[in-house]
């Protein structure tokens, strides 16, 4: 049976053959503790995570010693969310972020609250773009960080980075970016947008699962962490635990790929998405969810009209591997937060797809999948 055309890559990616290959001598060869100082299987290990981490750096214009690895974006939101909070509460106990982000940055916000935090949930446009002069106006005396994502992992939606790096600068208030649907598909640079922290994850950027990182400034501010992970004081003791050499090779590998295919890529997948959207927008009752241009060059996200959720969804699997916004919790199945916030009615929100297009996929497979995607709505409104 044929695997239906993969078009989720928003939820991961697949891991790019060549990120494989740089990661294999480290599972095998060069097995050492890079923490290990007194051997050559120790110090291979620590030339390979000395070298990666150089590239990580030199991808958001950071310094090495600035990157952090952790388990992915969910640990790198974790640490920098809880981190700050419990390292500037004597400063204040005010958060601002934003309604349309990942449940990694909302859950821990969530937490703080429930130990006497204050956080302030910014709404978004219909655009999916939060209002700056609304940001201004949330910013309080006690206020410590703003967390804003730099791309949506819903609906694509690009922030105002710079803009939102310059507002929090000029308050002297810590800026904290999620930019794990970003790293690698929109330049990033730490200086010229003024951000503090960063969540980075490697398999949104065809690297493996299960690595990160985040980026903590070290100068101008130097920004202030509580560790969240306790014991041997690795990763200058703002993360403990042994560091895992074919994961972070593999990272780097990918965010280098990403970068050096960057424009070609760009133009590819952008012209691929319009290709789809033409074909779509073409049926009655589609409706395009976030801003038209600001968004990642692989995302669509579209509501259907007079089609019922999981039926549509349902009809897809055979075809094309997508998802819609919609979650579980709490064993009732929930519109997406961030359809939700667009204003989008529930019954809009539940009959949602998102396409993650990707490095691997053809323009043959993107007809086959417009195709469809037509049959099957055509089919669910008979
Ligand atoms: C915006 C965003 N933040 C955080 C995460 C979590 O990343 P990870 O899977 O590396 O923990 C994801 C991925 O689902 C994401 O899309």
């Amino acid at each position: 049976m044929q695997r239906p055309i993969y078009l989720d890559c928003h939820a991961t990616t697949p891991l790019d053959p060549r990120v494989l290959e740089a990661m294999l001598p480290y599972f095998t060869e060069h097995f050492g503790n890079p923490a290990s100082t007194t051997h050559a299987y120790g110090w291979a290990a620590e030339a390979a995570v000395k070298q990666s981490r150089e590239v990580l750096a030199e991808a958001i214009a950071a310094s090495p010693e600035e990157i952090v690895f952790t388990s992915g974006a969910t640990e790198a939101n974790n640490l920098a969310i809880k981190g700050v909070a419990e390292a500037y509460f004597s400063r204040g106990r005010h958060l601002i972020t934003v309604q349309t982000e990942h449940s990694a940055v909302l859950d821990p916000c969530c937490y703080l609250q429930s130990l006497g935090f204050e956080v302030t949930f910014l709404p978004v446009q219909s655009d999916g773009l939060i209002n700056l002069k609304q940001l201004e106006q949330a910013f309080r005396p006690d206020t410590i960080l703003v967390s804003v994502m730099a791309a949506n992992n819903e609906i694509g939606v690009l922030q105002p980075l710079a803009e939102i790096g310059a507002i929090c600068r000029s308050r002297g208030v810590l800026f904290h970016t999620d930019a794990a649907q970003a790293i690698a598909k929109i330049p990033l640079s730490v200086e010229a947008m003024q951000i503090d922290l960063m969540s980075l994850t490697a398999h949104k950027v065809y690297g493996p699962k299960g690595i990160g990182a985040l980026y903590v400034r070290r100068r101008q501010p130097r920004v202030q962490l509580a560790a969240q992970l306790h014991g041997g004081g690795q990763e200058r003791g703002m993360r403990s635990g042994t560091l895992y050499p074919p994961q972070i090779v593999g990272f780097a590998k990918a965010v280098e790929l990403g970068l050096a295919e960057l424009e070609t890529e760009t133009q590819r997948q952008i012209q691929l998405r319009d290709r789809l959207w033409q074909r779509l927008s073409q049926l009655p009752g589609v409706y395009l969810n976030g801003h038209p241009t600001q968004r990642l060059p692989g995302n669509l996200n579209i509501s259907v009209a007079d089609v019922d959720g999981q039926a549509l969804l349902l009809g897809l699997q055979p075809i094309i591997a997508v998802s819609s916004g919609s979650a579980c919790s709490a064993a009732k199945i929930e519109p997406s937060h961030v359809l939700s916030a667009l204003g989008r009615s529930e019954k809009l929100a539940f009959a949602s797809i998102r396409f993650g297009i990707g490095r691997f996929n053809t323009e043959a497979e993107i007809d086959r999948a417009g195709k469809g995607a037509i049959a099957t709505i055509q089919s669910l409104r008979l």
